[in-house]
């Protein structure tokens, strides 16, 4: 059986080796089967050059998983990792996270539930998890970019009375599929310097991003809030039931890509976009989210 095992991976490795075809000219389809395909296959496997995960971010996960997990417990968890606790911290003490920061993770654990303390735990953990040398303008790029549209998506989902208080982390976590991209784009690269060429990773992060997300997302077992904001902000009507929160972080997104000079501008900008209307957001609205990505980019 296990022999069995071994020889259909080996195969399937085999019919995704990606060298001798000629990427430049890649279909969406191709992307698809051969990069994303190989990419999520090399994540189960355990192949790709990722950082661990903190110990206590995959207890709270496990913690999570219990019917009606203990607050006290969780808390205890997070303070083994202080390093991580006082970032967790310092996300729930930001304007974007609440009005009134809690004095202790304590008091934002009472605040947030266990559920949305763990998410924010991989949020913050997140950041370190993927590494892709040589590919370091890209993931700064999104770092920022992240931070942009989860500060974006915590004003709409006020403004469209969506009742969550993940909005930021849906948004810091939007396209997360990217970074898995670029960390699987810098590995291959070495054997195939093809993949690292600039239009490759432009439309490689086009087509696959979205999905990619989704699978990371999925692996790290958070919120479906969390996974639908990744897989469909950019086709929310395909998101069914939870169609609000991916319309949500796709004005979010939209208004932190606009380039513009200061935030009266990126109003004016979202004002013409009619997405904006169509989740009942009006030029007001548009006003306060513009204020919003524009205080995340001195940030
Ligand atoms: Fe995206
Ligand atoms: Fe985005």
């Amino acid at each position: 059986m296990e022999a069995a095992k071994r020889r259909y991976r080996d195969l399937e490795v085999k019919t995704f080796v990606i060298d001798d075809d000629e990427p430049e000219s890649w279909s969406p389809e191709q992307f698809k089967q051969e990069l994303g395909i190989r990419i999520i296959h090399d994540l189960r496997q355990g192949t790709l050059e990722l950082r661990p995960l903190p110990d206590a971010a995959l207890r709270l996960a496990d913690l999570a998983r219990d019917p009606d997990p203990s607050i006290d417990d969780a808390v205890a968890v997070l303070e083994r990792d202080p390093a991580l606790a006082s970032r967790v911290l310092k996300l729930a003490a930001s304007p974007a996270m609440s009005r009134r920061p809690p004095a202790d993770l304590s008091q934002a654990a009472l605040t947030v539930g266990v559920h949305q303390l763990r998410d924010m735990a991989f949020a913050v953990a997140s950041g370190r998890v993927f590494r892709a040398p040589g590919l370091d303008d890209e993931v700064q790029q999104e770092h920022l970019h992240s931070f942009q549209v989860g500060v974006a998506t915590a004003e709409v989902f006020k403004r469209m009375g969506i009742g969550s208080k993940q909005g930021f982390l849906v948004g810091m976590l939007h396209d997360i599929g990217a970074l898995l991209l670029y960390s699987a784009l810098s590995q291959y690269g070495r054997e195939s310097p093809e993949l690292l060429k600039p239009e490759f990773i432009a439309r490689a992060r086009q087509t696959l991003h979205a999905a990619l997300g989704e699978a990371v997302i999925r692996s790290w077992g958070l919120s479906e809030t969390v996974r639908a904001g990744a897989r469909y902000h950019h086709h929310p009507s395909d998101a069914g039931a939870l169609s609000q929160v991916a319309q949500a972080v796709s004005v979010a997104d939209y208004a932190a890509k606009l380039e513009a000079a200061g935030e009266n501008d990126r109003a004016a900008q979202l004002c013409q976009h009619a997405p904006l209307y169509a989740a009942g957001l009006n030029a007001s609205d548009a006003a306060a989210i513009a204020t919003a990505i524009d205080s995340a980019s001195g940030a």
